[in-house]
């Protein structure tokens, strides 16, 4: 798919001050710095559409952005932000729960991990929320440049391999660098595939 249309349409920290348009909707969600924001603009071929920041905690509201006039985008805040105040944590869990509990037009979450970690409770505890409320999932491994190539494959494996141990069947996944624009056709193909097996009304 062409990503030939890439807008900033609204922020906010409210899902009702979300866009009406009833269009598809998908979210990017993981925890701080793991390269939601660059994902977005990498697969947009935007340098700057999504803010992003070598410090942790750059993205703290509800973005849209609308993509050829037909599909969102939806750029979150991180969870696990360690240097957010209490309050503010609590804030931010409020409304990303509010937004994927509520938000009718989201069609799938992508939640990224950033391949060189191994599995986190905070990742495998969001995991199990978004089962227990029926959300669909699929997962994206960020910062593939990061690690050498021949190490990608057995870093994955053992992800899935711990996901075994609380999942019957496995998420889909895919892998990503922004940074070597790696994993982008592949991504946008699985949502140009979705859009398109969707009923249109
Ligand atoms: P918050 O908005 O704080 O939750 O972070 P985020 O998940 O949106 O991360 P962001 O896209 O702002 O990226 C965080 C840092 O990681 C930045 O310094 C990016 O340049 C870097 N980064 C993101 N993706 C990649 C990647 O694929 N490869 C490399 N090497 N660095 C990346
Ligand atoms: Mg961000």
């Amino acid at each position: 798919m062409n990503v030939a249309h890439a807008e900033f349409v609204v922020s906010n920290t409210r899902v009702d001050h979300c866009p009406k348009s009833k269009l598809p909707e998908y979210a990017f969600i993981g925890r701080s710095n793991v390269g939601k924001s660059s994902l977005i603009n990498m697969l947009c071929n935007r340098k700057r559409l999504a803010k992003t920041s070598s410090r942790p905690g750059k993205t703290q509201l509800i973005n849209h952005f609308l993509i050829n006039n037909k599909w969102h985008l939806v750029d979150l805040p991180g969870y696990g932000y360690a240097r957010a105040s209490k309050t503010q944590k609590k804030t931010f869990q409020k409304f990303i729960t509010d937004y994927f509990n509520k938000r009718k037009e989201l069609v799938s979450a992508f939640l990224l991990i950033d391949i060189r970690h191994e599995p986190q409770p905070p990742d495998l505890d969001f995991m199990r929320w978004l089962g227990e409320n029926y959300i669909p999932f699929t997962i994206v491994f960020t910062k593939a440049d990061k690690i050498k190539e021949r190490e990608i494959e057995k870093k994955v494996s053992d992800y899935l391999e711990k996901l075994k141990e609380d999942w019957e069947s496995l998420p889909k996944y895919f892998i990503t660098s922004s940074e070597k624009r790696l994993g982008r056709d592949e991504l946008l193909g699985y949502i140009h595939e979705i859009n398109e097996s969707i009923p249109k009304f």
